[in-house]
């Protein structure tokens, strides 16, 4: 009997023949990745977040706004045309976790920065039906009224070094003094405007 009609007829051989090949084909997809640098290393030009930015990345996810938007541009046509150029893996190596997400109500965010002006967002965050009548994204009033959260910024920033985000001392030092009066609103603003500008696009 072959080794083909021995696996067809016994369970027991196809499933265990079964798992090795998925086990191969999944090392060999999987393996590469580690040691492909245009995975693990940033894009050109690529800063880890500022301590404002931070804290504004911080209130993203806290104030679950990728329950609605996604941080990720696919390579087609409808979506390049649409955000900009498509995202690529080196742009997220500073972000724990970082914000991909597949789930859009509203836009994706990935190339937002820049897109519209300061005041734009807070008008927008605080009541988005102000400049957008047809919008159906939830206010975040608050926002303004909050001070930031200075007590653990200095820790986070820590941490993110721990994990390869280059922070240089000085960098956390001042981390307080960057915080200082501001309010949630203006960190998140600050996080939107710097999403996706390290690889410029045609917009
Ligand atoms: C219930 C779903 C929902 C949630 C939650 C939500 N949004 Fe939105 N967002 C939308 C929709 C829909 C739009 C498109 C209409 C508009 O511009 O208001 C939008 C638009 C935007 C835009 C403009 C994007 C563009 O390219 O025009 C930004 C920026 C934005 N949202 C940021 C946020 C932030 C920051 C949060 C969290 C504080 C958030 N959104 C939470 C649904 C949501």
């Amino acid at each position: 009997m072959s080794i083909q009609d021995r696996a067809e007829k016994n369970v027991g051989v196809l499933i265990i023949l079964t798992i090795l090949v998925v086990s191969i084909g999944g090392l060999v997809e999987i393996v590469p990745l580690y040691f492909q640098k245009t995975t693990t290393e940033p894009v050109e030009g690529l800063e880890p977040y500022s301590a404002l930015e931070l804290t504004g990345r911080d209130i993203y996810v806290s104030e679950g706004c990728y329950n609605c938007h996604s941080q990720m541009i696919r390579p087609f046509r409808a979506e390049t045309e649409r955000y900009g150029h498509y995202s690529v893996a080196g742009e997220f190596v500073y972000d724990r976790p970082f914000q991909w997400g597949s789930k859009r109500t509203g836009p994706d965010l990935a190339r937002v920065g820049g897109r519209y002006s300061d005041e734009w967002h807070r008008v927008h965050l605080i009541n988005p039906r102000d400049v957008v009548p047809e919008s159906i994204m939830p206010g975040y009033p608050w926002l303004a009224r909050n001070a930031v959260d200075i007590s653990d910024i200095q820790k986070k920033m820590r941490v993110l070094r721990t994990l390869g985000a280059p922070y240089t001392d000085e960098q956390i030092a001042e981390a307080p003094t960057e915080l200082a009066d501001k309010s949630e609103l203006d960190a998140m603003v600050a996080y939107l405007q710097r999403l996706g500008t390290v690889i410029k696009t045609r917009r």
